[in-house]
């Protein structure tokens, strides 16, 4: 009998001591690192001093020159044209439209961007556009902090892709004729 309610409580008490649950279903959420605001991992850089992998941007106030400064990095593989795509339909659909037509779902609330189709932007180089993405045009804005570098130039090669499929080159053509 006294085995019995010693083991019984021993059982209870046992219980009422568990600190963890038996399954932890994130445990990377469950135990979080905890930094703290102001912490050694927040240390603002030294004034003057560029993160590690940053280049600045140099044709800044000199749109004149990007288109000639810069080329596409990237080849225009079926990954590049899908990730550019991807990217066109988060951050510039909206505005510009799926074709680059400029009746994005904000206009005519926002003021109606000028066709992506336009002879100006189709004999634009790379650079160009490039630079208005980079640094924003006039009433549209820079999307140098939300577009890396390299989704930049992926977005480029997306854009020519719809620019061709709606005027399509001499180059274009021979080749759907030769198929
Ligand atoms: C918030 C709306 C908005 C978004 C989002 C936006 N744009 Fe624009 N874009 C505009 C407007 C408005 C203009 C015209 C600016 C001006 O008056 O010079 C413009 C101009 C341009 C031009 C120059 C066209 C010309 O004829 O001068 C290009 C190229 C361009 N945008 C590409 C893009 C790309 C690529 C994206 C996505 C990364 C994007 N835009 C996102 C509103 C937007």
């Amino acid at each position: 009998m006294t085995a019995a309610v010693a083991f019984l409580s021993l059982g209870v008490t046992g219980c009422g001591k568990h600190e963890k649950p038996n399954f932890i279903y994130m445990p990377d959420m469950y135990w979080s690192p905890g930094v703290k605001p102001q912490g050694p991992g927040f240390r603002t850089p030294v004034a003057g001093t560029i993160p590690r992998g940053y280049t600045p941007y140099p044709f800044k106030g000199h749109p004149e020159l990007a288109g000639k400064g810069m080329i596409n990095p990237l080849k225009r593989t079926s990954a590049v044209l899908a990730r550019g795509q991807d990217r066109f339909n988060i951050y510039c659909i909206v505005c510009h439209g799926a074709q680059g037509m400029g009746n994005g779902s904000v206009v005519p609330k926002y003021p109606h961007p000028p066709s992506l189709h336009s002879d100006k932007v189709r004999n634009w180089a790379d650079g160009d556009i490039y630079h208005v993405i980079t640094n924003g045009q006039n009433i549209m804005p820079s999307y140098a902090s939300q577009i890396s570098q390299a989704d930049r130039w992926a977005i480029i090669h997306y854009v020519r892709a719809i620019q061709r499929a709606q005027k399509p080159s001499a180059e274009d053509v021979k080749a759907a004729e030769q198929e």
